[in-house]
């Protein structure tokens, strides 16, 4: 067995879409499954890194970053005609819908375009346009630090939840995903469930979209709304959209009646944390460097050569903005690493 490659005193900032400058004191390269006892043992800090679109380095990491580069695809025939596809962690989300739409294996098509790895996919439960992991994860594979052994973790078991999950609170750092398991379906099912995706199809007079047709639609939205981290560096949705109870949402909709929300099945109500931020102003503004993007409020960025105290003083400003005019806390979504 080869052990893994590693990097002493490495650059993170090319490893982060956000591309804060930073440091780890050391890098592994991690890309097979044999490697993994070599590991450092739970009690010392290692930090797991897919594609770095969803972590913000805002001071050095001193200990471990583990690359993530654990590779392979394989579909196996599961339960009443579904399809089972294994992915190992380290392929690239979006490589991995594109090669489900080529086999005509559908359930993710409304994720395509998303960046980073598969291993992070049940980290935050990704979603957008009206899918999300949740629909089709049957199982992820994990090293677990804590015991040294690999386990197999039913969906069930993962604590999903909107932009959560048991891996990304109560047992951070514990789990090193290895692969996940997903069930997909040959007989296409379009998940038209977000408005914006709908009339945009409708503006193509496509109410029943073809895959192709869907990922497709999902491609240009994506591509019109946000920025491409390999021109501006960003790491999406900077806060998470806020939930709140029924009564309170209702009221906060009756004094502001525009502002777009989706009921949720238990009676709560997502409200859209980009509307309350474009509303108070924000959308171009900048600390130095770090600004918030042009086209959609929700998306901070670096403008180059932000610095972590800049993107601070940003976040303070908007929370402290949006809490003044609606009540609301809003919470950073990507993973903040060296802030409080
Ligand atoms: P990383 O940033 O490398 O890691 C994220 C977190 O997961 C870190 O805490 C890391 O330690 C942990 N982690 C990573 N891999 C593993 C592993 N194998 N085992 C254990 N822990 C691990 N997200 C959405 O949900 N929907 C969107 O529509 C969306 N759009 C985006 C658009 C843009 C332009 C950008 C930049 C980001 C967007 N995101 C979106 C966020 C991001 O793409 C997802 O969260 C993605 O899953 C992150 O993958 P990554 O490999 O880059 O994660
Ligand atoms: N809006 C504004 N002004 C803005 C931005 C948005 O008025 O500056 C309005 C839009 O017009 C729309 C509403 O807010 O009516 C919602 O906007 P959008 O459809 O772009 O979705 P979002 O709630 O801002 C969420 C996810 C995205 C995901 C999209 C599509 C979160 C935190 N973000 O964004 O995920 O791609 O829905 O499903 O849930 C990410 O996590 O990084 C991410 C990009």
């Amino acid at each position: 067995m080869r052990r893994p490659e590693t990097v002493e005193g490495a650059d993170l900032a090319p490893l982060s879409t956000f591309r804060l400058p930073a440091t780890a004191d050391r890098l592994i390269i991690l890309d097979q499954l044999e490697q993994l006892p070599q590991l450092p043992r739970d009690n010392d800090s290692l930090l797991v890194l897919g594609g770095g679109s969803n972590t913000v380095f805002t001071a050095d990491w001193p200990g471990t970053v583990l690359l993530n580069r654990l590779r392979g695809i394989e579909a196996e025939p599961a339960d009443n005609g579904a399809v089972r596809v294994r992915a190992a962690a380290g392929e690239n989300w979006h490589q991995l819908v594109r090669w489900c739409l080529k086999r005509e294996l559908y359930g993710i098509e409304n994720l395509i375009l998303i960046p980073g790895s598969v291993g992070a996919a049940p980290i935050q439960n990704i979603g957008a346009y009206g899918g999300e992991l949740a629909a089709v994860l049957e199982s992820v594979s994990a090293w677990d630090r804590q015991n040294g052994a690999l386990i197999e973790i039913p969906a069930a078991e993962c604590g999903l939840a909107y932009r959560d999950s048991r891996f990304k609170s109560s047992e951070r750092g514990r789990f090193l995903i290895t692969a996940v398991s997903l069930k997909l379906q040959r007989q296409f099912q379009p998940a038209l469930g977000y408005q914006s995706l709908v009339d945009h199809l409708g503006a193509r007079a496509i109410s029943t979209p073809t895959p192709r047709q869907l990922a497709a639609a999902v491609m240009r939205l994506r591509r019109h709304r946000l920025p491409d981290p390999a021109r501006l560096a960003n790491a999406g949705s900077f806060f998470k959209n806020p939930v709140l109870g029924a009564s309170t949402a209702a009221a906060m909709l009756a004094e502001h009646p525009c502002l777009p929300h989706w009921r949720l099945s238990d009676g709560s109500v997502k409200l859209a944390a980009g509307w309350m931020i474009d509303r108070q102003g924000w959308r171009g503004r900048r600390v130095g460097d770090a600004g918030v993007y042009q086209n959609h409020a929700l998306v901070l960025v670096n403008h180059g050569r932000a610095s972590a105290g800049q993107l601070g003083e940003l976040i303070d400003r908007i929370t402290a903005s949006v809490a003044g005019e609606f009540g609301v806390c809003l919470e950073v979504e990507p993973n903040l690493i060296g802030f409080e």
